[in-house]
């Protein structure tokens, strides 16, 4: 059987807590089928932009994780600049917060290039890679030139805008070309397929051959939606787990006689936090009920303190927050708990199942995995109520949440006083149903239908030189 070769920028030990999609669904993966993972370690060196450093293997499990240090020129430019600083923004629909200097670029291909040139060694002949995320478009075409025959599969996390949108990038043409070196390239949904599949008939006169085939830049390319699950078995066992069976007790406890509603993000603009506050701020105001009876605990794990419009979302939430407490506040009751960090993911499952409401509002996001793990983790007989941002990936698949435009402030506080009010029939005709799709779409699903499909593509066509 062939090994399988997973190559991220976010490199994680399946066995610890990790923030953040891919991480946390790779190791679930990883840990089952066993392999090779390979990017980055984490941390950073003071040397010459580009230059070279050793690969440390170590095993976890089934794993093997092998990582590789970056310069601290090279975060700057590839991670900072052009990964978070140009992509994820313009990807999530954000051109207002891309800064496209033309130095990061240089940084994000030289760092592909290196990926390209240290992964090479450690390759068998019959690998299968899977390549991940936003940060790694051009791996396929910088392998390829270096003589890489395996097949190699790209799944994109994270949305991909229309067109019109992904070619405010300069040079966004280059970028298209990087993905078409892929054998078989992944979406998380419907919609971004179609973005991609509109973007390479337009730009580059892809020839649709049917069933997810397509002819361009003279070789055949398979493009599909796997949108991404979690393992929902393993969160069953995590539900029932000591650590969440106790969080679940001492929540429950302290909130008898309020309702919980719940947030879980890491803090990013693209999750909508800010926006998720105002909808609370009038819910408080505009539905006295809820006034003294209701408590947010919102949790948003640091990430890319870096890049400075994390930092200024980090302040325009604090005050958001300050501002509810100051006005609505009573000496016995805070409406809103906020915590700037991480939670163990032993306990999260205790946190979401003593919630009435969980409260996933990003603005834009690829998949949202907090949404499938609040329905794996409820009490099936008393479930919680999902309100889910109709621009969240999930959406596509979870209809029987509560649907909402988190730009709609007066309609989202709207719905979560529905779902704060919601009888238990209706909660359970909803959850079950959601649980079905979960199950049905689990991370293993998502894995196997991904792999089995590249598995079947062509044997590798070089086609147009990609370099
Ligand atoms: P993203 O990949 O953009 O971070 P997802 O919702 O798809 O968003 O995945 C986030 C993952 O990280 C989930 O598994 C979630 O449980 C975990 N996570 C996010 N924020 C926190 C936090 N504050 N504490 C613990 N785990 C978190
Ligand atoms: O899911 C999108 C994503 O960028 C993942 O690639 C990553 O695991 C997660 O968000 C966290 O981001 P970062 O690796 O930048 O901390």
């Amino acid at each position: 059987m062939s090994r399988l070769v997973v190559v991220s920028n976010r490199v994680a030990d399946p066995r610890k807590t990790a923030a953040g999609g891919l991480a946390v669904a790779l190791g679930e993966v990883l840990n089952n089928s066993g392999g090779l993972w390979f990017g980055w370690s984490g941390k950073l060196v003071d040397r010459p932009a580009g230059s070279p450093q050793p690969v440390r293997m170590h095993h976890a499990g089934q794993v093997t994780l092998a990582t590789m240090d970056l310069t601290r020129v090279d975060y700057d430019a590839f991670y900072v600049g052009y990964s978070n600083g140009v992509l994820w923004p313009v990807f999530h629909y954000r051109l207002d917060l891309a800064d496209f200097d033309a130095g990061y670029i240089e940084g994000y291909r030289r760092v592909n290039q290196l990926f390209a040139r240290q992964l090479l060694p450690l390759l068998r002949p019959d690998d299968i890679l899977w390549v991940q995320d936003y940060h790694l478009i051009p791996l396929a075409a910088e392998l390829r030139a270096l003589g890489c025959q395996q097949r190699i599969g790209y799944f994109l996390h994270i949305p991909l805008p229309p067109p019109l949108i992904l070619a405010a990038i300069p040079g966004h043409d280059w970028l298209v070309k990087g993905l078409c070196a892929y054998d078989l390239v992944g979406f998380q949904s419907g919609a971004d397929l179609e973005h991609f599949t509109d973007t390479i008939r337009s730009e580059a006169h892809a020839q649709d051959l049917g069933e997810g085939r397509w002819r361009v830049f003279n070789r055949t390319l398979q493009a599909g939606a796997f949108p991404i699950g979690i393992d929902v078995q393993e969160f069953n066992a995590l539900t029932q787990g000591i650590e969440a069976v106790d969080m679940y007790e001492r929540m429950r406890r302290e909130y008898s006689r309020r309702k919980l509603l719940v947030g879980v993000d890491r803090l990013d603009y693209s999750k909508g936090l800010p926006q998720r506050m105002r909808a609370f701020r009038e819910l408080l105001a505009k539905y006295p009920d809820t006034r003294n009876s209701a408590t947010l605990i919102q949790i948003a794990s640091p990430s890319r303190e870096d890049v400075s419009a994390y930092t200024d979302i980090l302040h325009e939430l604090e005050s958001l927050c300050g501002s509810i407490n100051g006005n609505y506040g009573e000496l016995e009751w805070m409406p809103v708990r906020y915590m700037h960090r991480t939670v163990a993911r032993s306990r999260l499952p205790g946190l979401y199942r003593a919630s009435r409401v969980a409260l996933v509002t990003p603005l834009r996001d690829g998949m949202n995995l907090v949404a499938k793990e609040f329905i794996a983790s409820q009490d099936p007989e008393d479930p919680g109520v999902l309100v889910l941002s109709r621009f969240a990936g999930a959406a596509e698949q979870l209809k029987e949440a509560l649907l909402v435009n988190p730009y709609d402030t007066e309609a989202t506080a709207a719905a979560i006083h529905v779902a704060l009010q919601m009888p238990v029939e209706e909660r359970r005709e909803r959850h079950v149903a959601m649980l079905a799709t979960i199950r049905r779409t689990d991370v293993h699903w998502w894995c196997d239908s991904f792999l089995h499909l590249l598995g079947q593509t062509e044997a590798h066509e070089s086609g147009t030189p990609w370099l």
